[in-house]
């Protein structure tokens, strides 16, 4: 049976920590020797792209990029044929959609694994390598607080499960509007986790150990750029934000980023600032489970 990653929660506590130690090793074991992946994008991507391909290339696997025009998810055949044919020559199927009910899609009908590589919804590969930004960083998750200021999107939405799971304090931080809904947050709370929304960056970081943001318009959102600019003013992650986390504190991003508006260059640039370590960490998170889902399928 698959074993789909649509969202991070599709990991268990230990299934993370594993996926974290795996991501350390450098001489991994060829999990993915002759075999296949396709990796479909119906958006743009760099970091995801690139991370993935490397992964599955560094674990003896043949990565296949397939753009938008190439296969029309829904528009020249049903996600599901898509899926049931791309599993007929592939070990594992990833996908960026605007839809997450596409990656649900793919994955009812696919004998492979599908990997969402971002959805409206998640970013499950994207939380994976965010964590062991901070487990490198800190050596522990005890005590850690993650305070996200922005949009409450699929990259915060996978990070404060994320964090729910390994026992990370995740507060947000966001404009009238833009938190979670409802249902997000009942069942981010029924996680269990120490949990807090504010409409108020400054009381969100006080004493916060990362302070994470993203764009305020995501792809698919570019028509409500203007009003958002207008709408998240004052919720720039700026030097003055800093003054009031913890003095170990460091910034995160998952980048694109649009400095000058969700986050400060100085603060982008400061030596606080952990972004290229988290770029470079999409790679060997990737790798990380990969390793983690292909040696017990192996098995
Ligand atoms: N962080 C991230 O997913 O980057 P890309 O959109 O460039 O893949
Ligand atoms: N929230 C952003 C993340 C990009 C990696 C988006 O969905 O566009």
């Amino acid at each position: 049976m698959p074993n789909h990653l649509l969202e991070i929660d599709d990991l268990s506590t230990s299934g993370i920590a594993e996926v974290i130690r795996l991501s350390l090793v450098k001489d991994p074991d060829q999990v993915l020797h002759n075999k296949g992946a396709a990796l479909l994008f119906e958006k743009p991507s760099n970091r995801t792209r690139n991370s993935m391909e490397m992964a599955i290339i560094q674990l003896g696997g043949h990565p296949i990029t397939i753009r938008p025009d190439e296969v029309g998810i829904g528009a020249r055949e049903s996600a599901e044929d898509v899926a049931r044919t791309l599993s007929c020559y592939h070990a594992l199927i990833g996908a960026r959609v605007f839809e997450h009910s596409t990656v649900e899609q793919l994955a009812s009908a696919s004998d492979s694994p599908v990997v969402n590589m971002l959805s409206d919804k998640s970013h499950p590969l994207q939380a994976l390598a965010d964590l062991l930004t901070i487990w490198e960083e800190f050596s522990t998750f005890e005590g850690c607080i993650v305070s996200y200021v922005g949009d409450a999107n699929n990259v915060a939405r996978s990070l404060a499960i994320a964090c729910g799971l390994v026992g990370i304090e995740f507060r947000i931080a966001h404009p009238n509007g833009y938190g979670f809904s409802k249902a997000d947050e009942e069942m981010i709370q029924g996680m269990g986790m120490n949990f807090s929304s504010t409409l108020s960056p400054a009381e969100a970081v006080a004493g916060a150990h990362v302070v994470y943001t993203d764009v305020w318009a995501s792809m698919g959102q570019e028509e409500e750029r203007e009003k958002r600019l207008s709408d998240f003013e004052g919720f720039t992650v700026e030097d003055r934000l800093f003054e009031l986390t913890n003095e170990d504190s460091i910034f995160m991003h998952c980048l694109p980023a649009h400095p000058g508006e969700e986050v400060s260059r100085s603060v982008l640039d400061s030596g606080r600032s952990r972004i290229w370590e988290q770029a470079e960490n999409r790679m060997h998170a990737a790798r990380g489970f990969l390793l983690h889902l292909f040696q017990e399928r192996n098995q």
